[in-house]
């Protein structure tokens, strides 16, 4: 039977890639040949074992692969972008020479990744007015695999926008850059996400409507400062005239002995000593 299976693993990371069989406690290594086979054309075996030995390890794989003696798990240690595919394991029941037979037979795909850097929001103010800011917005990440969406949201709505990805083949890291224009009318959050192979990584940036609008931001301080000015003049004129009558309002109370008025008896006491010392001074 062909099964397929799935395996994920990060870029530098290590994998085990399940193989079909495991080898019961009264059985024995050597009873197995086990082939470890990439899926490439032409295909290339990754490790072999048979009497319990290993009778082969690719080169290429730099020691990096190792199988579990009794359930035929291949260990890959520091996953590379070029490690992307699929994996065979063939297991071979060899105990008896003459009925030498496939025990099981299994595919499995290695599916690598290397994570983005978080991306990176940029947004360049183009024009401004009153109502709205114009704004150019570049999103940006770099060194992911494999190939990723970009996505920008933008009150609640997808943005839409011109991406590009590069990278130097099919299997290298990528870098990814989205550019787009946006008209920010207030303060408004803009997310941007890349996703790949079902992992994903968002940034968000507060956009801010620069305020612009020349005329309500102006005129709203003259009308106070023609207000207040009116009420300071209302003051002031209010304080010359009262400079101007009132002492003599008062001095006509209580300097004039003529004005015996009744209230104005009190408050006259000290007013016509006042008068004695200048007349004194004055007789000096
Ligand atoms: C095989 O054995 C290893 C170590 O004992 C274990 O980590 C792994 O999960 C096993 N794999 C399977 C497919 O049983
Ligand atoms: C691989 O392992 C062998 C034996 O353990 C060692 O001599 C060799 O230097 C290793 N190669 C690398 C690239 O690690
Ligand atoms: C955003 O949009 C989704 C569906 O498009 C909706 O369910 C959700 O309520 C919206 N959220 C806001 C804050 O508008
Ligand atoms: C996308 O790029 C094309 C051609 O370079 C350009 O005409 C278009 O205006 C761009 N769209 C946005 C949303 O920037
Ligand atoms: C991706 O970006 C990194 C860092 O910004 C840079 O060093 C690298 O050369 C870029 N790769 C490509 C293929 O442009
Ligand atoms: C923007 O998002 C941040 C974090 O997600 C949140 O704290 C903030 O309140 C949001 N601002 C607006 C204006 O939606």
């Amino acid at each position: 039977a062909l099964e397929k299976k799935i395996v994920k693993s990060k870029m530098g990371g290590t994998i085990g890639l399940p193989c079909c069989h495991e080898i019961p406690d009264s059985e024995s290594l050597d009873n197995y040949r086990v082939y470890w086979q990439k899926n490439t054309h032409p295909t290339e075996v990754v490790l072999a074992y048979a009497q319990g030995k290993k009778i082969f390890e690719n080169k290429q794989y730099d020691n990096r692969t190792e199988m579990d003696t009794r359930n035929f798990t291949l260990w890959l240690h520091r996953v590379e972008i070029l490690d992307n595919g699929a994996y065979r394991c063939i297991v071979q029941d060899v105990s008896s020479p003459q009925n030498a037979h496939v025990v099981c037979d299994k595919s499995v795909t290695l599916f690598v990744t290397a994570d983005f850097s978080n991306p990176k929001i940029t947004a360049e103010v183009s024009a401004n007015s009153c109502e709205s800011t114009e704004m150019m917005v570049t999103c940006s990440s770099h060194g992911g695999f494999p190939k990723p969406k970009i996505s920008g949201v933008f009150n609640n709505e997808s943005m839409v926008w011109n991406d590009s990805s590069v990278s130097k083949s099919s299997l290298s890291l990528y870098n990814i850059t989205a550019q787009g224009w946006l008209s920010v009318t207030k303060d408004t959050n803009f997310t941007c996400s890349v996703e790949y192979n079902g992992f994903a990584r968002s940034t968000s940036l507060l956009l801010r409507k620069t305020n612009d609008c020349i005329v309500p931001v102006v005129s709203p301080p003259s009308n106070v400062i023609t207000a207040s000015s009116i009420i300071i003049c209302i003051f002031l004129l209010a304080v010359t005239l009262a400079a101007r009558y009132l002492p003599r309002h008062t001095c006509s109370h209580c300097c004039k002995p003529q004005d015996s008025v009744e209230d104005g008896v009190k408050e006259c006491l000290k007013p016509p000593m006042s008068s004695n010392v200048t007349s004194e001074t004055s007789s000096v």
